[in-house]
């Protein structure tokens, strides 16, 4: 099965295996392993820019739709499919937004903060950087249904370059587990919307399961092509920075996609000899979903070159199976037991000198309300990157005039929900609707002032004297 007749080909993971398949294989495991498959490139086939601002001249060319889609301005980079063959829609027309208000308020040094808000993404999160790159590949693989099981953003991305370009999406989802925004999102573009009674962690095994036999082709991020798209989102970044690597790039963690594709950007760019240093890499999962936590932090599990510890994997799933533990948090994009990625997050956490942290809902909630004041707002699961830098901070791991990247990975409007009942519920009743703050209420909350239709009353709101 060894196939290397392109300059790009796909590769298992595991060093021990290190099978090669066909770019055009529709895989989301080696066939031979079992393991997560690369997409791996012969650099020397490839015109790979000298320098990374070599790509600048792209900027001029706006009407040129690969030249402005923030994905395949980079395509030499991830080049696995001949131009003529790249789906696009305008993704990746992100910001880095350098915030210094936020900066203080988690104890950075003035100037050292900046947030990278992949909720201006075509579909408002970060998950479009992937789906172009997937989508390419799916008609090269001659595709004809897409598949996925999402948390919500997955969905919405498919869905919406699935109805691009004519394809039909298959839409897996926990029932009553999925943000409002989202799930008007996949129903709107048409996706075929699965709802099944139980989580996202079960989505993912059945869409694994019936792909095969129903022929769907699967973009969750187990699709390798897909990690090649976000790999994008760190070239923007540095970009960004004028090519200058940050000391830190702070990414929440669910199903682990970005964090790998953030490593193996770093890696590549370094083998490339295009960047002189690694940033540090941070992952932040939910407490109330934090198997990388647990696994690293706790268990000491490590890429260990390749050999990463399975049995230890297999024992704490078995153990969360046996307690009847599911995930549960207030951040539902990442709530998320069983990391599909897990492995890659391994590799790009011993390539990156990396840290995983863990960090309650009401963090995230309360650094959610203050990204919101002082630029865009994102959605919850975005905000636990901040939440996790605030602590990292606070622990010392990050120095205070360090420069920290935080990846905010969806919009405000994902999840209307939870800002809504943390700024207008208290009480009880916010406990009951959120799940938390039964000890004090919540910092930053900002309650709508009721008042009669009557303009001496608000008149006299406006004066301070309600
Ligand atoms: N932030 C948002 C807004 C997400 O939607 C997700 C994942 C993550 C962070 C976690 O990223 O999986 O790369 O570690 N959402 C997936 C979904 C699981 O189905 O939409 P990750």
């Amino acid at each position: 099965m060894a196939k290397k007749d392109s300059a790009a080909f796909q590769r298992c993971i595991n060093p021990a295996c290190a099978a090669t398949f066909d770019i055009h294989e529709a895989l989301t495991a080696c066939p031979e392993c079992g393991n997560l498959l690369d997409i791996a490139y012969d650099w020397e086939a490839i015109e790979v820019p000298k320098r990374l601002s070599d790509f600048e001249r792209r900027w001029a060319r706006r009407t040129d739709p690969l030249d402005f889609s923030g994905v395949w301005r980079f395509r030499e980079l991830l080049s696995f499919a001949p131009e003529e063959a790249l789906v696009t829609i305008g993704e990746g027309q992100t910001l880095l937004y350098h915030n210094e208000t936020l900066a203080r308020q988690i104890g950075l040094s003035g100037g050292n903060l900046h947030l990278q808000y992949e909720g201006l993404n075509p579909s408002g999160s970060f998950k479009d950087n992937g789906m172009a790159a997937a989508f390419t590949h799916a008609r090269m693989a001659g595709a004809r249904r897409a598949a996925c099981a999402s948390t919500g953003n997955t969905s919405a991305s498919m869905a919406m370059y699935a109805a691009a370009v004519g394809m039909q999406a298959v839409i897996f989802i926990g029932s009553g587990k999925i943000a409002y925004g989202k799930l008007a999102q996949a129903l709107d573009s048409g996706g075929l919307t699965l709802q099944i009674r139980g989580d996202f962690d079960d989505a993912m095994r059945l869409v694994q399961q019936a792909a095969p036999r129903a022929g769907l082709y699967v973009v969750n991020s187990v699709n390798p092509f897909r990690l090649e798209g976000q790999k994008t989102i760190m070239y923007r970044v540095l970009e960004a920075l004028s090519w200058e690597v940050p000391d830190w790039i702070v990414v929440p963690g669910g199903n682990l996609g970005n964090s790998s594709a953030f490593g193996k950007a770093f890696i590549e760019l370094h083998e490339l000899g295009l960047i002189d240093r690694m940033p540090r890499i941070a992952v932040i999962n939910s407490t109330g979903a934090h198997t990388l936590h647990t696994l690293v932090g706790d268990k000491g599990l490590s890429w260990g070159a390749g050999s990463v510890d399975d049995e230890a994997i297999a024992k704490y799933y078995g153990y969360l199976d046996a307690g009847g533990l599911r995930a549960h948090t207030v951040a539902t994009a990442i709530e998320i037991n069983r990391p599909v990625n897990l492995k890659k997050c391994l590799r790009a956490l011993d390539a990156a000198d990396g840290v995983v942290r863990e960090v309650p809902d009401e963090d995230i909630l309360d650094m959610k309300a203050l990204v919101a004041r002082s630029g865009p707002g994102c959605e919850p699961a975005s905000a636990a990157s901040v939440a996790g830098a605030r602590l990292l901070v606070e622990e010392g791991v990050i120095g205070k005039s360090d420069r920290v990247v935080c990846i905010i990975t969806g919009h405000v409007l994902k999840d209307p929900d939870v800002p809504v009942k943390y700024n207008s519920l208290t009480g009880e009743a916010l406990v009951d609707a959120l799940g938390l703050f039964s000890r004090e209420a919540p910092k930053y909350q900002n309650l709508p002032v009721e008042i009669d239709a009557d303009l001496e009353q608000i008149v006299k709101v406006l004066e301070g004297g309600a």
